[in-house]
C-alpha cells in the first residue's frame, strides 16, 4: 500500500493507479477504523480495479466543545488493517495540505443539511461537505463509498457531488454502504470507544427502541407519540438526553408525520455519558 502524505505524492499515486482507463474507488474515512470501514473497503473492490482510503480527522465537522481533540487515532493499526484488505492507496494528508494558510472556502449545501444532526451541530455539515469536496477533488474517484449510518451526511453529500458535477453522473457514482451493527443491533462506530462497559450496554437500547418504535408505525400507530414512547425509552434505559428521533423522508429528510407511500426513515440521535450515538433505519 501506498500512503500519500503531500498532494504531489498523491497526484503521482492517483496517476498511477488509473493508467489504462482501470477504475479508481475511495473510502473517505477519519480513520479509528473498524469492521463497518472495512465493509466499505471490501464493497469499493466490487466497483472498481483499485481502491483509495483517506484517513483525515477533519476539524471543520468539529464544533466547539466537541470531541476533535478525544477522537480515536490508531494510525498504525488502522495502516494494517487496510494492507490487510489490500488498499492500494492511503491518502493520510498533514493538514497544511488539506487546508493551507489562508484558506477560506466553505461548501454549504442548503436544506438537507439543515435539520436533524445539522441543526444539533451547526456547522458540521458545512465542514463534512467542504473536506468531501476537496477529496473528491484530489483523488478524481469513479466511485466513493460512504456508511448508510451517516445517512444524512450521505444526502448532503449526493446533493453537493450533483450540484457542483463533482463526480461523473452514473448509478454507483456515491455509493451507500448499509450499516454494519455488533450482534446486539448497536451501529459501529468509531466513537462506541469511548463508552464504559456499562455504558456499552446500555447502548444496546436505541436499536432495540427504533425496531420497536418502527413496528408500532408500520403497525398503524400515530407517529408523534410513537417517538416520544422511544424517548422516554432511552431515557429510561440509561441515555441523558435525546438530540432527535424523527421520521423523515428518507431522500429530502422533510420530517414526516405520517407514513406515506414514499420511503421514510427513522432518524435518532441521542447522548450517553459524553457519547453522542446516531443510527437510522429504514420504515414502511
Ligand atoms: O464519515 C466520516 O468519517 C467523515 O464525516 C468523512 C466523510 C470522512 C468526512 O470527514
Amino acid at each position: 500500500m501506498q500512503i500519500a502524505n503531500t498532494l504531489e505524492v498523491l497526484r503521482s499515486a492517483v496517476d498511477g493507479l488509473r493508467t489504462g482507463g482501470r477504475r479508481l474507488a475511495l473510502v473517505p474515512t477519519m480513520g479509528a477504523l473498524h469492521e463497518g470501514h472495512l465493509t466499505l473497503v471490501r464493497e469499493a473492490r466490487r466497483h472498481a480495479d483499485a481502491v483509495a482510503v483517506s484517513i483525515f480527522v477533519n476539524p471543520k465537522q468539529f464544533g466547539p466543545g466537541e470531541d476533535l481533540d478525544a477522537y480515536p487515532r490508531t494510525f498504525e493499526e488502522d495502516c494494517r488493517l487496510l494492507e490487510a484488505e489490500g488498499v492500494e492507496l492511503l491518502w493520510a494528508p498533514v493538514p497544511v495540505a488539506m487546508y493551507p494558510d489562508g484558506f477560506a472556502t466553505n461548501v454549504s449545501v442548503a436544506g438537507v443539511s439543515d435539520g436533524l444532526c445539522g441543526a444539533a451541530r451547526p456547522g458540521h455539515f458545512d465542514g463534512v461537505a467542504t473536506v468531501v469536496c476537496k477529496l473528491f477533488n484530489q483523488v478524481r474517484p469513479d466511485t466513493a463509498l460512504f456508511g448508510e449510518k451517516d445517512w444524512q451526511q450521505l444526502a448532503v453529500i449526493r446533493r453537493m457531488a450533483r450540484d457542483l458535477d463533482l463526480m461523473q453522473p452514473h448509478a454507483g457514482a456515491i455509493l451507500g454502504v448499509p450499516t454494519v451493527r455488533e450482534s446486539d443491533g448497536l451501529a459501529l462506530s468509531s466513537r462506541n470507544r469511548y463508552l464504559s462497559p456499562e455504558q456499552r450496554a446500555q447502548a444496546a437500547a436505541l436499536p432495540m427502541a427504533m425496531r420497536e418504535a418502527i413496528a408500532a408505525v408500520e403497525g398503524g400507530s400515530a407517529v408523534a407519540p410513537t417517538l416520544a414512547a422511544l424517548e422516554a425509552h432511552l431515557l429510561q434505559a440509561g441515555f441523558d438526553s435525546v438530540d432527535y428521533a424523527e421520521l423523515a423522508d428518507a431522500a429530502s429528510l422533510e420530517p414526516l408525520d405520517t407514513l406515506g407511500a414514499d420511503p421514510a426513515r427513522l432518524l435518532v440521535a441521542a447522548r450517553i455519558g459524553g457519547t453522542r450515538l446516531i443510527d437510522n433505519m429504514a420504515v414502511g
